[in-house]
């Protein structure tokens, strides 16, 4: 495939964290799954977070997440969040990530370049029965499949948690 954008390899190269909760109570983890677009005539980001995941709990029980970008000095500080599980330790503090709130309730860190502010409208189990055989094989053969979540993007903060789009 010849096509190929920033936008595409955003959350495959560059990762992000999803977090959900408020300060006091949160969770978050490293994503490389996810997409932009546009549905039901909103702008939407969509993240894919399996059941098994700490965060999973989070994404359920809150009506918003975020998701956050950073630069790639902060590369070490995902690989954490992607490797260890907030059930066990407080890896936010392991990570020398500033977990600080933004948007009224919701949580994103002092570290990130852009935030992206989201209100859950859809979640839904994948079907692992419409998942292609080679998928299947490869991520499902011992853990239910991820659940897709569409969140609307309410706003779009920067580095300094000032909106850039509201
Ligand atoms: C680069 C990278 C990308 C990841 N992408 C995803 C993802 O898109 N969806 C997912 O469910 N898990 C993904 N993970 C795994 C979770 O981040 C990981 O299991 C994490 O430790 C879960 O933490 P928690 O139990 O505190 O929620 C990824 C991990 C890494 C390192």
């Amino acid at each position: 495939m010849n096509f190929s954008t920033d936008i595409l390899s955003l959350f495959a190269d560059k990762w992000a964290l999803v977090t959900a909760g408020v300060i006091d109570d949160f969770n978050t983890m490293t994503i490389s799954w996810g997409g932009m677009g546009t549905i039901w005539n909103k702008p939407v980001a969509t993240v894919y977070v399996k059941p098994v995941r700490y965060t999973h709990d989070f994404m359920e029980k809150n009506e918003f997440f975020t998701i956050s970008f950073f630069s790639e000095e902060h590369r070490d500080a995902l690989k954490l969040l992607g490797t260890r599980s907030g059930r066990d330790c407080d890896k936010v503090a392991l990570s020398g990530l500033t977990a600080v709130p933004c948007a009224e309730d919701r949580v994103t860190f002092r570290e990130a370049e852009t935030t992206l502010v989201c209100r859950k409208i859809y979640a839904q189990d994948l079907d692992i029965s419409a998942v292609p055989p080679d998928a299947r094989r490869t991520y499902y053969s011992s853990e239910a499949p991820h659940t897709m979540y569409i969140g609307e993007i309410v706003s779009v903060l920067d580095g300094r948690q000032t909106y850039i789009v509201d």
